[in-house]
C-alpha cells in the first residue's frame, strides 16, 4: 500500500504549505487540498507521484465530497487529515456584517466538519489515523475584536473534543493544534480586511488595538516551517496529546488563559454550589 498518506486543506500557502512540503520530505504521501493548486507545482515537480493536487472551494459542500472521495480512492488510503484553512475576520462585534460572519464559519467551521464526514469512513475502516484541527489559542481564549474568529474557532475545538471521545476508542486519535502568531500572509490577510474608521465611535478602542496588532506584522515569533516539522513529529507519536499549542506565544496565552478561568472558578466556587439541592433525593 505504500507510504502514509495525509490530507491537508488551504495547502496553497503558508502553515499548509510548509506542511505539505515537510511531509513530502519525510517520505510521505500528500492530497493537498486547495484553490489555487499554481503555488503547489514546484512541489509537484520535485516529488513525483506523491502530491495529488485537489482544486475546489472547501466551503463548496456539493463540490468538495467528490473531489475528495476521487482523490483518497486515488491515493489508495487516507492515514492524516489535517483542518489547516482557515482566515480572520477582524471588528467589533456590532460592527461585523452578518453575511462575513457566516462565510467565517463557513471556512474554519463548517467546511472542516464536511472534510471530515469524508475522512472519516476511511480511518474508521482501517481502525487507524490521525486528525489534526488547526486553531489558534483563539479556539480557548478570547481576543478583543476577533469575536467572529475566536468564535469559529472555540466551535472547532468543542467539535474536535467530542470528536476525538468518540474515534479514541475506534484507533482514531485527534489533536487540537494552536498555533501562536506566525509569519505567514494570515495577519496582513485579516489587516486587509479591517475598516478604517469605526462605524461606532464607542468601539474606538478596539480598532486602535486592531490596528497596533496588524502593524506588528513581520514580528511574529512563530516559524511556519518549524510549526510543519512540529506537526509531523506529532502525527508520529503513540500517544499525542489532545491539545498542542504551537509557540512561546501560545503557550503563555493559553497557561495565563487557563489559571485566571481556574482563580475565577474557584472564587466563586459557593455561589456555584449554592444552587444544589439541600435535601438528598
Ligand atoms: N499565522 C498565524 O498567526 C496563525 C495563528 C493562529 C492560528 N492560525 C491558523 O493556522 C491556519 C493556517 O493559517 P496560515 O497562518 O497558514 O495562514 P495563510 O497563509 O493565510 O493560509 C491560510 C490558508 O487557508 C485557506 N483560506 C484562507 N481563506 C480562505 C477562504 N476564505 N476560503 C477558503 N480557504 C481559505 C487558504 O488556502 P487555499 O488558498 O490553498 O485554499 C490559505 O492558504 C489557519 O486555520 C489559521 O486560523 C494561524
Amino acid at each position: 500500500m505504500g507510504s502514509r498518506v495525509w490530507l491537508v486543506t488551504g495547502a496553497s500557502g503558508g502553515l499548509g504549505q510548509a506542511l505539505v512540503s515537510e511531509v513530502l520530505r519525510a517520505g510521505e504521501r500528500v492530497i493537498a487540498v486547495t484553490r489555487d493548486d499554481e503555488p503547489l507545482q514546484p512541489l509537484v515537480a520535485a516529488f513525483p507521484g506523491r502530491l495529488r493536487t485537489v482544486s475546489v472551494d472547501i466551503t463548496d459542500t456539493g463540490a468538495l465530497r467528490p473531489v475528495l472521495d476521487d482523490a483518497i480512492a486515488g491515493a489508495g488510503r487516507l492515514d492524516v487529515v489535517v483542518n489547516n484553512a482557515g482566515y480572520a475576520l477582524p471588528g467589533p462585534f456590532e460592527e461585523l456584517d452578518d453575511t462575513e460572519l457566516r462565510a467565517q464559519f463557513e471556512v474554519n467551521f463548517f467546511a472542516a466538519a464536511d472534510v471530515l464526514r469524508a475522512a472519516l469512513p476511511h480511518l474508521r475502516a482501517a481502525k487507524a489515523g490521525r486528525v489534526l484541527q488547526i486553531s489558534s489559542p483563539a479556539g480557548q481564549i478570547g481576543a478583543l475584536g476577533m469575536s467572529g474568529y475566536t468564535a469559529g474557532k472555540h466551535a472547532l475545538e468543542g467539535l474536535s473534543v467530542s470528536l476525538a471521545a468518540e474515534l479514541a476508542p475506534l484507533g482514531i486519535r485527534t489533536t487540537i493544534v494552536e498555533p501562536g502568531a506566525a509569519r505567514t500572509a494570515f495577519r496582513a490577510n485579516w489587516a486587509s480586511r479591517l475598516s478604517s474608521s469605526a462605524a461606532l465611535p464607542d468601539y474606538l478602542p478596539v480598532h486602535e488595538a486592531l490596528a497596533r496588532s496588524a502593524g506588528a506584522a513581520g514580528g511574529q515569533v512563530g516559524d511556519p516551517v518549524r510549526m510543519a516539522r512540529a506537526l509531523v513529529a506529532l502525527a508520529g507519536m503513540p500517544s499525542p496529546p489532545l491539545r498542542l499549542p504551537l509557540g512561546s506565544d501560545a503557550l503563555a496565552g493559553i497557561e495565563n488563559a487557563l489559571c485566571a478561568q481556574l482563580e475565577e472558578l474557584r472564587r466563586f466556587a459557593a455561589l456555584s454550589t449554592s444552587t444544589d439541592h439541600t435535601e438528598a433525593t
